[in-house]
């Protein structure tokens, strides 16, 4: 006789899959490795990261959230070469990364493009900085805007595009120099909710054809448990890892996951990790009576 449990999802076998995705995972090869990263600011050397280690192999989707200045984005600057350490090491494929380079990809939150030049040719500027001849890097800069579903908008300039559309160019031209890792600090947080979600699935859908490892920075708890393999969760002062997590949900991701009990449950355990319960005294509340009507409210 069936029975309405029967429609649940074998929870059980779940977690079996689960298991068995991240041990695959862990088979490859570590393509970045963070080792006791410090840092520190000023005169007072105020600790903005405080021992940071890390290991993340290759091609996977890693999302960082913390509480505003944990150290988030100091550390990713520190891995793109931006900023140096005050002790500690970051290696890229095994080599010490000491400055800037093109194996690693950037896109910030700021758009960033060159408002003088056209679309294309925003892509085409790193393909011609490394030597690429002016036809190759043509050819090339279209295939990446085909790839973020611009190509129609290779002559437009980027006052011409929506933030969206901006977006997805310096996603294009940050893909164009063959990245190992694509950096990406909070690169949709200034859009609104229905562009970022299309966003986010243009994202997953470009990570899953191209060769490339994903760094990305955000505030937004459910863009991290739609987005990673892995959430990064860092706490502040000091700026250090309070847990990494391993993402439960299944790929390929839909919307509909947003109400499973696997998203939720994660992001639950997120919300804990980020907002510990906060502790009012209901007796050092200030004692200011501006209404009569709230007299029936518990
Ligand atoms: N250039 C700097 N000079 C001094 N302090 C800085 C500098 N950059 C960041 N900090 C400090 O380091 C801490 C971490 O900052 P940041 O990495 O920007 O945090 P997040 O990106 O998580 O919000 C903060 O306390 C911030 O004030
Ligand atoms: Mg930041």
């Amino acid at each position: 006789m069936p029975t309405p449990l029967d429609s649940l999802p074998d929870y059980r076998k779940l977690a079996r899959e689960v298991k068995a995705r991240f041990e695959r995972i862990r088979q490859r090869p570590v393509i970045l490795s963070v080792r006791n990263l410090e840092k520190s600011f000023g005169a007072e050397m105020h600790t903005a990261l405080d021992h940071v280690s890390l290991e993340i192999h290759r091609r996977e989707f890693i999302c960082v959230i913390g509480p505003s200045g944990c150290g988030k984005s100091t550390l990713i600057r520190i891995i793109a070469g931006l900023d140096q350490a005050t002790s500690g090491e970051v290696l890229l494929d095994g080599k010490a990364v000491t400055g800037p380079g093109p194996d690693r990809g950037m896109v910030f939150q700021g758009y960033t493009l060159f408002p003088w030049r056209t679309v294309k040719a925003n892509v085409m500027f790193g393909l011609e900085m490394r030597g690429k001849d002016k036809s190759t890097a043509e050819i090339e800069a279209r295939q990446w805007l085909d790839m973020v579903g611009l190509g129609k908008f290779e002559n437009s300039y980027p006052h011409e595009l929506s933030g969206g559309m901006k977006q997805r160019v310096a996603i294009a031209r940050a893909l164009a120099n063959e990245p190992r890792i694509l950096i990406m600090d909070e690169p949709f947080a200034a859009l609104d909710a229905q562009t970022r979600c299309q966003m986010q699935n243009y994202l997953l859908q470009i990570w899953r054809k191209v060769d490339v490892t994903i760094l990305f920075i955000t505030h937004d708890l459910e863009e991290a448990a739609y987005l990673s393999d892995r959430i990064l969760v860092m706490g502040a002062n000091p700026g250090r890892v309070v847990e990494f997590i391993d993402n439960p949900v299944p790929r390929p991701r839909n919307v509909a996951q947003f109400v499973s009990p696997e998203f939720l449950a994660l992001k639950l355990r997120l919300e804990e990790l980020i907002h510990p319960p906060m502790e009012i005294e209901e007796e050092r509340l200030p004692m200011v009576k501006l209404t009569n009507a709230g007299d029936d409210v518990e």
